[in-house]
């Protein structure tokens, strides 16, 4: 890793006060993806070590009553999922498989070793990185599960995944959640300022790949999130996660809106069609005339959810670049079109690269543009 500073460590430390303690191992194993046996459950103050540990009750006002754990799919319907098939076809396989061995490595490895640098430099406080468009339906959540999974990959300090829909969302499905108990309004009462990390995951999920997600509700129908819930918690949970990918509802949602104007870096996902290339050229000129430089922090990842898309990537690229925003193309890939969990060995070659650069893109102007 690249990084100059442990940054679990510091937030340790700012948080307790304390040294490398019991803390910060518990906290590093955490981080190495060792869940706790009853990840969903809030810690209990007897906790052996390698469980969260509930330091005490942290927020008197908050004697909540813990939820139940809800399956993310119904496991009737679990049974009829399918096998996951690979993003590539076989024939591609072998197309890659060959180009590799003859092909000069050098600019490659190159290019690899930028966008690593690019997606492991330190932070100093926590980014956010928000997801959203203009239309339902166009890979918001798709993009959100694999930039958390990309930043989770590349960094060895905490990552969240962070659900922000009002309506359902799917984040916990395609992050691989069998399960969800605590939601973002429930965190919403339970955060306070003297929570350790080793607190706080005790009540995220933990994502099989590595990293944390925080779902927006239990998948039923009820109370939307609102705009104070979702301040309330990305303000609190930054001091805590390196970087926090949001999945956003659609613009305008007033949910979604807000994501957007306070996150440090924005990325927009737009369909590889004419109108959906259309609509978000309107996002793109809204975000212009947000404060804090909205647009220098802007990335759009252009989507293809059909292998039959016809539309001119490059005209179409080249028209939302006017605006000075990069534009990424993520492919189509049949085990996204797929639904259900994404399991990133299944992905496409050219879809890990585009994911890739999205997030390398993101991440630099979540740090370095102001
Ligand atoms: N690159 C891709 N290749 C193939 N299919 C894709 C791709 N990206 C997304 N999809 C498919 O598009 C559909 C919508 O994706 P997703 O749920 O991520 O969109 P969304 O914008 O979050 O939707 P909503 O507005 O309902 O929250 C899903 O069925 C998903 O599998
Ligand atoms: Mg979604």
């Amino acid at each position: 890793m690249a990084h100059g500073r442990d940054w679990q460590r510091d937030v340790l430390r700012e948080l307790g006060g304390t040294p490398v303690s019991e803390a910060d191992r518990t906290a590093a194993r955490l981080v190495r993806s060792e869940p706790p046996a009853e990840h969903h459950d809030p810690p209990p103050e007897s906790a052996p070590s390698t469980q969260p540990v509930h330091r005490g009750v942290r927020n008197p006002r908050t004697p909540m009553p813990t939820p139940e754990s809800v399956p993310t799919v119904d496991p009737r319907l679990a049974l009829a999922l399918g096998n996951p098939q690979h993003g590539d076809s076989v024939t591609r396989r072998t197309g890659q498989a060959l180009r590799k061995l003859t092909a000069s490595v050098g600019q490659e490895v190159a290019d690899q070793t930028r966008l690593a640098q690019e997606l492991q430099q330190p932070v100093t406080t926590g980014r956010v990185i928000a997801v959203t468009s203009i239309r339902g339906g166009v890979g918001k959540t798709t993009m959100s599960a694999l930039l958390g999974r990309t930043f989770n990959h590349y960094r060895h300090d905490p990552v969240l995944t962070l659900e922000a829909d009002a309506a359902l969302g799917t984040l916990p499905v395609r992050m691989g959640a069998e399960s969800v108990r605590w939601s973002c309004s429930d965190l919403a009462h339970i955060l306070s300022p003297d929570m350790q990390l080793t607190d706080i995951t005790g009540y995220l999920v933990p994502v099989v790949d590595g990293g944390w997600l925080l779902p927006a509700s239990q998948g039923r129908v009820g109370a939307p999130l609102d705009i104070r819930t979702y301040r309330t918690v990305t303000l609190a949970l930054r001091r805590y996660f390196a970087v926090t990918v949001v999945d956003c509802e659609t613009l305008p949602g007033e949910v979604a809106r807000t994501a957007m104007d306070t996150a440090h870096a924005r990325v927009v996902v737009a369909p590889m069609t004419a109108e959906g290339v259309n609509g978000t050229r309107v996002v793109l000129d809204w975000l212009a005339q947000l404060p804090h430089s909205a647009l220098a922090t802007a990335v759009v990842a252009l989507t293809a959810h059909s292998p039959d898309a016809t539309l001119d990537v490059k005209a179409a690229s080249a028209h939302l670049r006017e605006t000075g925003v990069p534009v990424i193309a993520l492919p189509y890939d049949r085990h996204l079109a797929q639904g259900g969990p994404i399991h990133t060995a299944m992905l496409g070659q050219a879809t890990r690269d585009a994911a890739i650069r999205l997030a390398a893109e993101a991440m630099h102007r979540a740090v370095r543009v102001r």
